[in-house]
């Protein structure tokens, strides 16, 4: 375990190596009967440890619910979920979840709805510091959710999930409700914590040039029920730039692909 606190600052506070994710043929419905829906459908999907997947697909194909699955707040209702080689069986410190909206405890500072993440504690206050650093929001530590704005809230998520330093961050649509300019500052905050720290990285997103910046592989997801209609190896090198001619392949054949 690395010493938090030690040399290269109290921002790295990843302790742990990035982990694998297998779904293995998993369905999952809701419900029973003629008004049971069913989500997902004999869904297989390899992700390496410290790779970045997106994932696209229309409304309700079943986004979500796979991040769901993964994170260990729902269950398959078949197939099976492994995560660094253990079978989920419910939410854990190695999995951070960030959810469409930031939903965040509206009676706490920012520091606090991040020390709520925390796995330890015990030290916090220089490790709550360090995150909020991480984000640009070190001048707001004692700001309450309905001061800020909606890209800083969705920036104290990000920093509350990374405060449980997981091995896998499952993020849904998280920069979806941000204007242009501070996507694409978020994109770069993302690249940034994704090469820093050891985390392998699952994010839904409709944007594809979004996919197409961040992911070692794209998963495109069919219609409800959702499967996996194609991975698309993203093999460009990083920082990647989207006015490139090689970008522009990618975004004619995605584009190609669910038009
Ligand atoms: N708890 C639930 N109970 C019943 N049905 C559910 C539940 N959660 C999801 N569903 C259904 O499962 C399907 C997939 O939902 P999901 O939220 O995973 O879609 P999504 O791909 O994330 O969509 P969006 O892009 O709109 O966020 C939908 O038909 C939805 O109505
Ligand atoms: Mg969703």
């Amino acid at each position: 375990m690395k010493n938090m606190s030690s040399v290269g600052g109290p921002v790295d506070v990843t302790d742990r190596e990035p982990a694998s994710i297998e779904v293995v043929n998993v369905s999952k419905c809701f419900g029973e009967g003629d008004r049971g829906v069913e989500a997902l459908a004999d869904l297989t999907l390899t992700i390496p440890a410290g790779d970045f997947i997106t994932i696209i697909g229309q409304s309700g194909c079943g986004k979500t619910t796979l991040l769901r699955l993964i994170a260990g707040l729902e269950y398959p209702s078949k197939g099976y979920i492994k995560v660094g080689g253990d079978t989920v069986k419910g939410t854990g410190w190695d999995r951070g979840l960030i959810f469409q909206e930031p939903r965040l405890f509206p009676w706490a500072t920012v520091a606090h709805n991040v020390r709520l993440g925390l796995r330890d504690r015990g030290r916090s206050q220089d490790q709550i510091m360090a995150l909020l650093q991480l984000v640009g929001l070190e001048d707001f530590a004692a700001a309450y959710p309905r001061e800020l704005s909606g890209g800083m809230a969705q920036r104290v998520a990000l920093a509350r999930a990374l405060a449980g330093s997981p091995q896998v961050l499952l993020l849904d649509e998280p920069l979806g409700a941000l204007d242009a300019v501070t996507r694409m500052r978020m994109q770069d905050e993302l690249m940034r914590i994704w090469q820093e720290r050891s985390l392998t990285m699952v994010a839904v997103t409709h944007d594809l040039d979004e996919a197409i910046l961040l992911s070692t592989q794209i998963v495109v997801l069919t219609q409800r029920p959702g499967t996996v209609r194609r991975v698309i190896p993203v093999d460009l090198p990083y920082p990647r730039d989207r006015t490139s001619a090689e970008f522009n392949v990618f975004r004619q054949e995605l584009v190609g692909m669910l038009a």
